[in-house]
């Protein structure tokens, strides 16, 4: 593993940062002194207290599927070259145009499609964060944006008394829509591989199935079909889902995506089958009120463990290997918010 450990940082305008320059392993990844960004008009500059680790940061380390290439098809562009999305901080500066914010204001969001949140310091457009609500830590805080946004838009689609199957259950955005819809009335089933099946029991789920060992689309039928990882053609989805169900794929390998996008949008029309792709708008809209629950304590943001700085390609193996139970998170400065240790800690 090349990381070279980098005193803090001790140039004014300089910051340490997780850089990468070819698509492959965690091997790849370096920590670095870089410049600090300036923010944009219309942006804020987040002093990063936490990170979080997405399927997204994973893809596009690996630069897999191709999709994770459409900015860099060789290598990651210029403006990808830090990976992370989720981040909660303080504001340290913002933009001649932004009025909703304040230097030292404690923010979160996810800033996708930029990248850039596995860092001391990030330019993130001010509409893409919000303050964390009183209750949260700021692990907590990081943790959540773009699971709890894809948990929200997945879980709308069920009413209650719905069968629910959630493909890919296991990870950020489904421990937490687990929890959503079984809260809601929804009939849950939860699909992951067998390490995380006990835990998804405990976070209500009705019934589990290991993938690597069953076949979920030959079980069912399902009202709603939700995959984070979708891999299946349009017909094994189709002959899961009951009459007038609804398939969605969130992420998955590029053929699965563009089935969807194509051939499921054309049987649609043809027979009044709902398979498509779900397109999340991961905003403050759609993440505050989850995050606002677990600040209630109704929900809770399952973090796996906390990785410093120069444990980022430990962190993204972790999630890499799925052994991950919930959220890995990258604890960039001390947390002010405190909350209880989390266990086991990295560094
Ligand atoms: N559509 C949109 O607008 C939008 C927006 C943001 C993100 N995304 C996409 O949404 C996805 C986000 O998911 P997430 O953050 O919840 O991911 P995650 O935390 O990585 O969770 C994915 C889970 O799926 C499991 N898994 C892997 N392969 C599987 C298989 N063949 N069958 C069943 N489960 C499998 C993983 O476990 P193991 O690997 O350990 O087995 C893991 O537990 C990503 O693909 C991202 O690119 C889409």
């Amino acid at each position: 593993m090349r990381v070279a450990i980098l005193r803090a940082s001790v140039h004014h305008g300089c910051m340490r940062a997780v850089v990468y320059e070819r698509y492959g392993s965690p091997d790849e990844l370096e920590l670095r002194e870089v410049p600090r960004p300036d923010p944009g008009a219309d942006d804020v500059v987040v002093e990063v207290v936490a990170a979080s680790v997405n399927l997204s940061d994973w893809e596009g380390l690996r630069g897999d599927p191709a999709y994770a290439r459409m900015a860099g098809p060789v290598r990651p562009s210029a403006g990808r070259r830090i990976l992370g999305t989720d981040v909660a901080g303080r504001v340290a500066a913002v933009g001649a145009n932004v009025t909703d914010f304040t230097v030292g204001d404690e923010v979160f969001g996810d800033i996708m499609p930029r990248y850039g949140t596995f860092a001391e310091y990030v330019a993130a457009p001010a509409a893409s964060v919000v303050r964390i609500p009183r209750g949260l830590t700021f692990a907590q805080a990081a943790a959540l944006p773009q699971a709890a946004a894809i948990a929200t838009y997945a879980v709308s689609l069920a009413r209650p008394g719905d069968r629910l199957l959630f493909n890919g259950a296991g990870g950020g955005s489904g421990s937490l829509a687990v929890q959503l819809a079984v809260a809601k009335g929804v009939h849950v089933t939860a699909v992951d591989n067998a390490g995380k099946l006990d835990f998804l029991r405990r976070l209500g789920a009705d019934e589990v199935i290991d993938y690597r060992r069953d076949d979920f689309t030959r079980r069912g039928p399902f009202d709603v079909i939700v995959d984070v990882v979708a891999r299946r053609s349009i017909f094994a989805y189709r002959r899961a889902l009951a009459p007038g169900g609804r398939c969605v794929v969130v992420g998955g390998t590029t053929r699965a995506v563009l089935r969807m996008l194509t051939v499921g949008a054309l049987l649609g029309v043809v027979s009044g089958t709902r398979l498509g792709v779900l397109i999340v708008h991961q905003v403050p809209a759609a993440f505050l009120p989850v995050a606002e629950q677990v600040a209630r304590g109704e929900l809770a943001i399952p973090i796996d463990g906390r990785y410093s700085l120069d444990a980022v390609p430990e962190a993204l193996a972790r999630h890499g290997r799925g052994e991950a139970l919930g959220k890995v998170v990258v604890a960039v400065r001390d947390d002010p918010r405190g909350g209880p240790p989390l266990e086991p800690d990295r560094r």
